[in-house]
């Protein structure tokens, strides 16, 4: 073991999630096109909505952090906030995330309706003569259990009710190919700039990594070889939180075996845990009905689906449509596989499997 004061990070805290990258290569068209649509702002205009859609781990997040802290520095007739809708999930919980804010004050717990809340938000906006612009991160939460709809609807109509309020709505969806859409009454009121972040090129993600490895570690830390593998490994998904994660895991199993440099064998090993995050980001985003069918078909990959079925209901009491369209979706989403070979006739699905190590998968659902 290496003495408590030696270490190969320089700067590890470049590793944590929520660190603001200074280097942010590869996004300049997308941060142009959030800069554009929020600029009318400066100008007392009502900003651009924007819809921004990509694969896990390609960079939407920072990207609208780092425009929000440019956009901070140059005016204060602006409010930007981010809400993480993964853990603000209903329309109350985003506005109070909102109120806290923008007056620094937690709202009342209990004893305040959403529209008394909200009306709060919208008159504070108004007196103070200010415009908000609320990033909905990781919208993608809000669908299963059709909140989306309801906190959009709600922030962009308000000026209706409330003539003079300007908000505009940043909504950001991680995509891993559940399909979604909003209601046409948003539709048109929400009129998007769609921003689209593509999955890196390998070339990129190596660029973006190695500049990491730069700021995190001390000199020569971290092999060619090592680094290479790392890449690799992100580019099976083109997540580049996966590539955060090994860096930091691979460099901790150097130093429990007080190696001085990170081998490909501390980044194959890291790899074990780094690899699941992905899967069970995916995972968490199941509403709780779903996890638990996803847990039947990972404890027994041999059930017939109309057992699988029988399993279902007894434990949810949920009919046949409900539990043929969270078949549905988690196939879309690709985490489990099923032969739909009975031709679009509902109830044919022969099999049902997961798609990865049902061990992997029941790992993630503790
Ligand atoms: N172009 C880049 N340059 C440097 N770091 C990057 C870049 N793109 C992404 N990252 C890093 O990768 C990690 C994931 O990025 P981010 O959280 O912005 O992804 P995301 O698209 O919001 O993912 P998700 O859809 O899962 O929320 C962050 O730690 C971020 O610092
Ligand atoms: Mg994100």
């Amino acid at each position: 073991m290496l003495l408590w004061d030696e270490t190969l990070f320089n700067n590890g805290e470049v590793l944590e999630f929520d660190h603001l990258p200074e280097y942010f290569a590869h996004r300049e068209s997308q941060m142009q096109a959030l800069r554009f649509s929020l600029k009318p702002a400066l100008r007392g205009m009502r900003p651009v909505n924007c819809l921004v859609k990509g694969p896990p781990g390609t960079g939407k997040t920072t990207a609208v952090m780092k425009v929000f802290n440019e956009m901070k520095e140059y005016t204060d007739s602006v409010v930007l906030v981010k809400v993480n809708c993964q853990m603000e999930s209903t329309r109350f919980a985003v506005v109070s995330r909102i109120y806290e804010q923008l007056t620094s004050i937690a709202p009342p717990s209990s004893g305040i309706s959403f529209r008394r809340l909200f009306e709060k938000v919208v008159k504070f906006l108004i007196d103070s003569n200010k415009t908000l612009v609320v990033a909905l991160d990781d919208i993608n939460y809000l669908f299963p259990e059709g909140h989306a709809d309801e906190v959009m609807y709600s922030l962009l109509r308000a000026h209706e009710q409330y003539p003079g309020a300007k908000i505009s709505v940043i909504a950001i969806i991680s995509d891993v190919g559940i399909p979604y859409s909003f209601d046409p009454r948003v539709g048109s009121v929400f009129l998007p700039e769609e921003v689209a972040f593509p999955r890196y090129e390998i070339g990129e993600i190596a660029d973006i990594i190695a500049n990491r490895v730069k700021h995190a570690f001390f000199k020569d830390v971290v092999s060619d070889e090592a680094l290479d593998k790392v890449v690799t490994y992100v580019d099976r998904t083109g997540d580049l939180r996966i590539g955060i994660d090994l860096l930091k895991r691979s460099a901790l199993n150097a130093e429990r075996r007080a190696s001085r440099t990170v081998s490909v064998e501390d980044v194959d090993k890291a790899y074990e845990a780094s690899r699941l995050l992905h899967l069970c980001r995916n995972i968490r985003s199941l509403s709780d009905n779903e996890k638990t069918l996803l847990g039947l078909i990972a404890k027994d990959s041999s059930l017939q689906a109309g057992e699988l079925y029988k399993s279902f209901h007894d434990i949810t009491g949920l009919g046949y449509t409900r539990f043929y369209e969270m078949i549905e979706k988690m196939h879309v989403s690709r985490l489990i596989d099923a032969d739909f070979s009975g031709k679009g006739m509902r109830g044919r699905t022969r099999y049902v499997a997961p798609a990865y190590d049902s061990n992997d998968i029941l790992k993630c659902l503790e």
